[in-house]
């Protein structure tokens, strides 16, 4: 008999959660006003509104924490980390920052202006929160694919190399650089190819630009790459991780997803003068070159937690549980973003509900019904997400109106995901009774989707 897949950890701390009822979740999500952000994680399940900080760190992590230098300047800490990033990713120059979206302030703060332009593949809220709040413009390049959830592609994550090209044709000067988020989270934790990232290169370098990698989930696109690209099957993470960044000029980093802490970010660089611009940046809103926003313990889980985030049977165990929920979720037949992704199963919401108009919410509505199905959390990547357009102010409405639910890296097991399987399967069957969707009450100018007060129609 073939053995089934297993696990390649063992559990030696547990936290309990608890069971609510339905009538009490139908009052909280109320007096929530239909936001998720606004529940008081007691009042959840299980969590799945990111993968974002709520991974379980080793006993090797943890004994890092012990060992960590507090040290204001020149901490050993920063040094280990130094030296993690430059053997993992090739980068020379580095900045500590608390968390991804500090990355960018401080990386953006050096090199976007008013009126630029930045084309890449689906820029994550914050990047393009960032670009936007510099009156400057985030253009999507994702390749057509992406956004048809049921078409089967390798690599939906891609840029289209002609719409790139057509941009920096457009924009020329206007443009400070491409930046390439490995894996795509907005398009649905989907992978870029290593084949699609020396095309970049190929082009950047044509048109004199930088290429910044968002790397939030470099290791789940690395392992993508290493099941999906042929050339690359017999490397190693760690070897595609190094082909993948010689691409790159510049990476930002949530540490918070693949390197599995619940706190910290950085900057990679490859470029001294670069590095200094960026350093004044980061000593005004971070900390000091040397910790940036960073306790010295945390910097040395980071550097323990990059090494074991490249390992492939890391990743191999965390993707495989991503796709046993996916596929138990197709047994109930719900509408999910194929093929499955990194970091989360992305729910079709359009085709989940389709009566509820895009006016209404829809993947909002479909994440408040889950929640009090089952107690389960995810997160509307939809319209609130999509934000107004800044300049008319009417809503953006995306190509994809999708739940996602995010898997926390080590945390649950896999009886949580056929619970959550059978709660979502469970609204799928009372999806005809859903009719109604959700209207905002009041929102924020920019961000929104974190504060939306919202109330059923
Ligand atoms: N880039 C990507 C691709 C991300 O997914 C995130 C965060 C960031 C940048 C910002 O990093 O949170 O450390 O400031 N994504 C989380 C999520 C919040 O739930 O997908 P951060």
């Amino acid at each position: 008999m073939e053995l089934p897949f297993a696990e390649s950890f063992r559990i030696k701390m547990v936290e309990p959660i608890r069971r609510s009822t339905r009538q009490e979740r139908e009052a909280w999500i109320k007096d929530a006003n239909y936001n998720l952000f606004n529940l008081k994680s007691d009042y959840v399940f299980i969590d799945l509104l990111t993968d974002s900080g709520t991974g379980a760190m080793s006993d090797k992590q943890w004994s890092e924490m012990m060992i960590g230098d507090e040290s204001y300047a020149g901490a050993r800490s920063y040094y280990k980390l130094k030296n993690a990033i430059k053997d993992i990713l090739g980068f020379e120059y580095f900045l500590p920052t608390h968390q991804g979206r500090a990355a960018e302030n401080v990386l953006f703060s050096a090199l976007v202006k008013e009126g630029d332009v930045v084309p890449g593949n689906s820029h994550f809220d914050t990047t393009k929160g960032h670009i936007e709040f510099r009156k400057a413009k985030a253009i999507d390049c994702t390749i057509n694919e992406a956004f048809e959830t049921q078409t089967h592609h390798p690599f939906k994550g891609n840029v289209d190399i002609k719409k790139l090209e057509n941009v920096l044709i457009e924009y020329g000067d206007k443009v400070p650089f491409i930046i390439m988020t490995v894996t795509n989270n907005n398009a649905g934790g989907q992978p870029v190819s290593l084949e699609n990232l020396k095309q970049v290169r190929v082009l950047a370098d044509k048109y004199g630009k930088m290429v910044i990698f968002d790397s939030a989930r470099f290791a789940e696109n690395a392992y993508f790459i290493k099941l999906r690209e042929e050339s690359c099957k017999e490397l190693s993470i760690k070897e595609i991780v190094t082909e993948m960044y010689k691409n790159a000029d510049a990476m930002t980093m949530s540490s918070k997803k693949d390197a599995i802490v619940n706190m910290g970010g950085f900057i990679g660089m490859k470029d001294e003068a670069l590095f200094k611009t960026a350093s004044t940046f980061n000593i005004m809103f971070e900390g000091f070159i040397t910790y940036g926003g960073m306790s010295g313990r945390d910097m040395n889980a980071l550097a323990q937690g990059l090494d074991e985030g490249t390992e492939f049977t890391t990743l191999e165990t965390r993707i495989k549980q991503v796709e046993y929920l996916g596929e138990k979720l197709k047994e109930y037949g719900v509408p999910i973003q194929e093929p499955i992704g990194g970091h989360a199963i992305f729910v079709d919401a359009k085709k989940f509900l389709p009566n509820i108009p895009k006016e209404e919410y829809v993947a909002q509505t479909l994440a408040v019904e889950l929640y009090i199905e089952g107690g389960v959390r995810g997160v509307e990547i939809g319209t609130l997400l999509a934000d107004r357009d800044p300049e008319t102010r009417l809503d953006r409405f995306p190509k994809l109106e999708l739940l996602r639910l995010a898997i926390p890296r080590r945390t649950y097991t896999n009886n949580h995901m056929d619970y959550i399987a059978a709660s979502l399967g469970n609204v799928y069957s009372r999806r005809n009774e859903i009719k109604h969707g959700m209207k905002i009450l009041s929102e924020a100018p920019i961000m929104r989707h974190f504060t939306v007060e919202l109330d059923r129609l």
